[in-house]
């Protein structure tokens, strides 16, 4: 297509994108278009873009005194929605039962849609609540188990999802295992295998974490779910780290209930999370929350949570606009490109360890790192004192490494400063 029409094109799109999104910074909403207009179609391309991205950069309230590379524990969100959220505060704060319930709560429905169309399902599957931890907790407390039932996890799993399974086996007297995976795995089969031979006839459910935390491994979702499925099991994913970040349809994981953090790569106000259940499943799981129909098949029975942020809420709306601009799979390339850029530098420097495969469909934007002679705690001290670079020590089962996460508001320069640090503190340490 000739540059000029390409530009229209671009144009057009991206306006439809702004189109109903009353509060979108109009001025961003330009920079965006004239950005998006003049980068590459091809996300592989558009990766490397510089130019692009500085305009993303810029819509980021980020540190001046500092660099934040734990975008793994949570992530920041662009100033956009950081705006949003203070206009529906005060909005609130002017007469809280009007506007929070008559007003705000009206963009309930809306914000399903948007949220389904993100999902690639139906808005009747989607539970809008507070993070990860509450979306699985309801579907790990509401499942009909019985005693002796059996329920497989990993060791490497979220500890508050893992914490939720024991009380259940204390509770209930039901069966919790755990499998144990030595990461990085370049190979689908082996993890596929490893959670086949734990199931025995007890074996219920599955629990499976996509992007694992600790060292950012992707997991194979779909082939688990195909070979639990031919097995009568279900499946729950915690997609904490993978919603938002990895250009995915739920459906197409073929699971049957999906938790995320929206607080994450989506960049949504923090303290923002969604529940994705299968439809045909709905009825059966028992809301954590009370409900005046608890075995209704309506999604909405899990969103019973009585007064809480409509701000909050309200704000992910803006959070799935700014996405929607960069487009999922561009957003996902850039961050992976990031993260190979700096791993790639430091891969070979005499001490250092990566923890984490630099394999496109094993990993995206979290990388483990270690220096050989110092603890994650040593090393993510350093970091800090002498480079001013936030990171996080992982200490956890078998995982020992210092956690790397940069996000699509992550500069070059951060990362050259990052790659800097880690050969000279390598250099220094006598192993
Ligand atoms: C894999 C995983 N699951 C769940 C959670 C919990 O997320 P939230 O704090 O949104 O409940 C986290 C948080 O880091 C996580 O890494």
């Amino acid at each position: 297509m000739e540059p000029r029409r390409n530009f229209i094109k671009k144009a057009g799109v991206l306006a439809s994108v702004f189109a109903g999104q009353g509060f979108f910074n109009q001025l961003q909403a330009a920079q965006f278009i004239a950005a998006a207009a003049i980068t590459s179609d091809d996300p592989f391309i558009a990766a490397s873009d510089e130019d692009y991205w500085q305009v993303i950069q810029q819509a980021y309230t980020v540190p001046s005194n500092f660099i934040n590379l734990n975008n793994g524990g949570v992530s920041p969100s662009p100033s956009v929605v950081q705006q949003a959220v203070e206009r529906y505060n005060q909005l609130s704060n002017q007469g809280p039962s009007y506007f929070m319930w008559r007003i705000l709560d009206q963009g309930r429905e809306p914000l399903r849609q948007k949220l389904a169309l993100l999902a690639g399902c139906s808005p009747e599957e989607i539970a809008v609540n507070r993070n990860a931890t509450e979306a699985l907790n309801t579907v790990i407390f509401g499942l009909n188990l019985q005693k002796g039932d059996e329920v497989i996890g990993t060791k490497q799993d979220y500890p508050n999802m893992i914490q939720a399974w024991r009380q259940r086996a204390l509770r209930d007297g039901i069966v919790y295992k755990q499998i144990s995976f030595d990461f990085p795995i370049e190979d689908d089969d082996t993890i596929v295998k490893a959670f086949e031979q734990a199931i025995t006839p007890k074996t219920k459910i599955l629990h499976i974490t996509h992007i694992i935390n600790w060292v950012g491994q992707i997991l194979p979702v779909k082939k688990i779910c195909q070979m639990a499925h031919r097995r009568g099991l279900e499946v729950i994913v915690d997609g904490a780290h993978s919603f938002g970040l990895l250009d995915f349809a739920i459906p197409d994981l073929e699971c049957d209930y999906f938790g995320t953090s929206l607080h994450k790569f989506l960049s949504a106000p923090i303290g923002s999370g969604m529940l994705w259940i299968k439809k045909e499943h709905i009825s059966k799981i028992w809301p954590l929350v009370c409900n005046d129909k608890p075995q209704s098949p309506d999604i909405r029975k899990f969103e019973t949570l009585g007064t809480r942020s409509f701000p909050i809420e309200q704000g992910i709306g803006e959070a799935i606009a700014f996405h929607t601009a960069i487009g999922s799979k561009r957003k996902e390339e850039r961050i992976r490109y990031l993260k190979n850029y700096w791993a790639t530098r430091v891969q070979n420097i005499p001490g250092v360890q990566l923890h984490t495969s630099l394999k496109p469909g094993y990993s995206c934007a979290i990388c483990g790192v270690s220096i050989k002679g110092l603890t994650p705690a040593q090393l993510d001290q350093q970091l800090y004192n002498t480079y001013k670079i936030h990171t996080v020590g992982i200490v956890w089962e078998n995982i020992s490494c210092v956690r790397i996460t940069p996000h699509v508001y992550t500069r070059i320069a951060d990362l050259d400063v990052l790659v800097a640090a880690i050969e000279k503190i390598a250099s220094g340490v006598k192993g």
